[in-house]
């Protein structure tokens, strides 16, 4: 097995260049990691609309690219750019991605040829590998988008010199979307009517990309331990279940890792002061600053509590919705909130400014500056998830001191410490029940930590600063489930 490993990876989006949430993060800072280890990386990735050319310095790489899909020739055009140290492939093809959202319209309406569009990202991710010569030993997929890749290398590449020896991992960021579209898609796919059965693609007489992928794929991950538990079972494998479970040691969850380089007091170049756990006085001057953007009272002795999230039914952000009322009559407090998602969800949190003058701040959109403030000058971050597979924000607030209150799932559960009144122990607040109740309790609890044992409030700030999420960590997991896939591919 070669030491040195070359790596695909194919995905819908990464950072700097596009991203809707945590997926872009993994996929925009793994390759480096990995990289600094001595592996080969390269990314394929789809050129928006929204990327530009100019400020990422996109060059021309190779067109026309021809990719077959089952039962159409299609051409697109690979642009590609080093801005990231590492090689990151666009797939420039107009009539699929040429478009103002990723994946949905202003109104947040899926395109209705998702199912094509990122077919054909995938294939042409492949033929562009078989174009320049690259041979990965590992083809790395991310959620549904990607996931036919898996399928495609047993399907169609199986004896092919390039791709013939590769290895598939699929990484699901998230169980809840799965990519289910009608069966008119599988000649356009490629993906033979022979395997439209309910043990691969076939999903009440629907595609099913995701299961399709989960069943092909080599090695199978998620992003945190608990998570991987959760989805073996019914409630969280959302259908998904059975076909995780006949992976066997095959599926296994690896926490997300964290680019202390982008997101750290100590260095962020997006916060107005710096600060660390010896010195915290940079954390006072950003939670000024953030009361001021925010239309916020500034006062240094009352706590903030911070949100930052996709404004979507995943996030248990209705179950904040319906404490908040009682947590802002009853506590001394201030919240911010910074999300987009869900038109009622928006359309609540706009409003409450305006209810509570001083007190609340929001901002509906999507504002990468703003995040790193609230990190930076927030005192509690909360996070009620329903579910939550990995969710970075929570590790992000460890280390800038701003204490989680999450509900103790997926992730969530992995990276956050219960507070221990008696002790002083622990990183956050954690709570189990999924209802408004548990988490006005919860922020009652955080808050009156806040005002009556100061001493447990610094505790808790240090200790959470200095836990380590890195890359560094997490990469070690991705290495074995390589080698493992690799294992399995080539047997023995
Ligand atoms: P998910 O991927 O499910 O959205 P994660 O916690 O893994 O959840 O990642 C969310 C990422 O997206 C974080 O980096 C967070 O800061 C960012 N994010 C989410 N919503 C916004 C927003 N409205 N503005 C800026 N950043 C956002
Ligand atoms: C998904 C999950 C989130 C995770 C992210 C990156 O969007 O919802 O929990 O952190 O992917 O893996």
């Amino acid at each position: 097995m070669p030491e040195s490993l070359k790596i695909v990876m194919i995905a819908s989006e990464a950072v700097p260049f596009a991203k809707t949430g945590g997926l872009a993060d993994v996929v925009g800072t793994l390759p480096k990691f990995l990289q600094a280890e001595g592996h080969e990386v390269i990314v394929v990735m789809p050129k928006y609309q929204s990327i530009d050319y100019v400020r990422w310095g996109l060059n021309p790489y190779l067109s026309p690219l021809g990719v077959w899909m089952g039962n159409a020739q299609e051409w697109a055009s690979v642009h590609m750019t080093l801005a990231t140290g590492f090689p990151v492939y666009f797939i420039e093809a107009h009539k699929y991605f040429d478009r103002p959202g990723l994946y949905h319209d202003a109104a947040m309406n899926d395109y209705q040829d998702n199912p094509r569009r990122f077919g054909f990202l995938t294939r042409a991710a492949l033929q562009l590998c078989q174009d320049i010569g690259f041979k990965p030993d590992i083809v790395h997929a991310h959620d549904w988008h990607t996931a036919l890749a898996a399928a495609y290398l047993k399907i169609w590449h199986w004896n092919d010199p390039a791709l013939g020896r590769a290895a598939s991992v699929l990484t699901i960021h998230n169980v809840g979307y799965q990519g289910v579209y009608p069966a008119s898609h599988v000649d356009y796919l490629g993906l033979q009517w022979g395997n439209f059965t309910p043990d691969k693609f076939e999903d009440h007489g629907a595609i099913n990309f995701l299961k399709g992928g989960t069943v092909y794929a080599d090695m199978v991950t998620t992003v945190s331990p608990t998570y991987a538990d959760e989805t073996r079972t019914p409630a969280l494998g959302t259908g998904l279940a059975p076909y995780l479970n006949n992976k066997g040691d095959s599926y296994v969850g690896i926490l997300n890792g964290v680019d202390y380089n982008e997101w750290n007091p100590a260095v962020d170049r997006l916060i107005p002061a710096h600060y660390s756990p010896d010195d915290l006085a940079g954390k006072a001057a950003d939670k000024a600053e953030l009361q001021r953007r925010m239309g916020l009272t500034v006062d240094p002795h009352v706590p903030i509590l911070g949100v930052v999230s996709r404004l979507v039914a995943q996030k248990g952000l209705d179950l904040l919705a319906a404490a908040l009322d009682a947590i802002l009559s009853n506590m001394a407090m201030q919240f911010v909130i910074v999300g987009s998602g869900d038109p009622e969800l928006e359309g609540y949190y706009a409003s409450l400014p305006r209810r509570y003058p001083g007190r609340v701040g929001s901002f509906i959109g999507y504002h990468n500056e703003l995040a790193h403030l609230i990190e930076a000058g927030a005192d509690f971050f909360i996070m009620p998830s329903i579910y939550e597979p990995c969710g970075l924000n929570q590790m992000y607030s460890l280390k800038y001191g701003t204490l989680p209150i999450v509900r103790a799932t997926g992730g969530l559960n992995d990276t956050v410490e219960q507070y221990d009144e008696a002790t002083g122990a622990g990183t956050g607040f954690k709570f189990w029940e999924p209802s408004p109740a548990a988490i006005y309790y919860t922020v009652g609890w955080a808050v009156s930590t806040y005002y009556d044992r100061p001493t447990h409030m610094a505790q808790l700030i240090q200790r959470a600063m200095t836990r380590d999420f890195s890359w560094e960590r997490s990469m070690d997991g991705y290495l074995a489930a390589y080698r493992r896939a690799i294992r399995n591919k080539r047997g023995g």
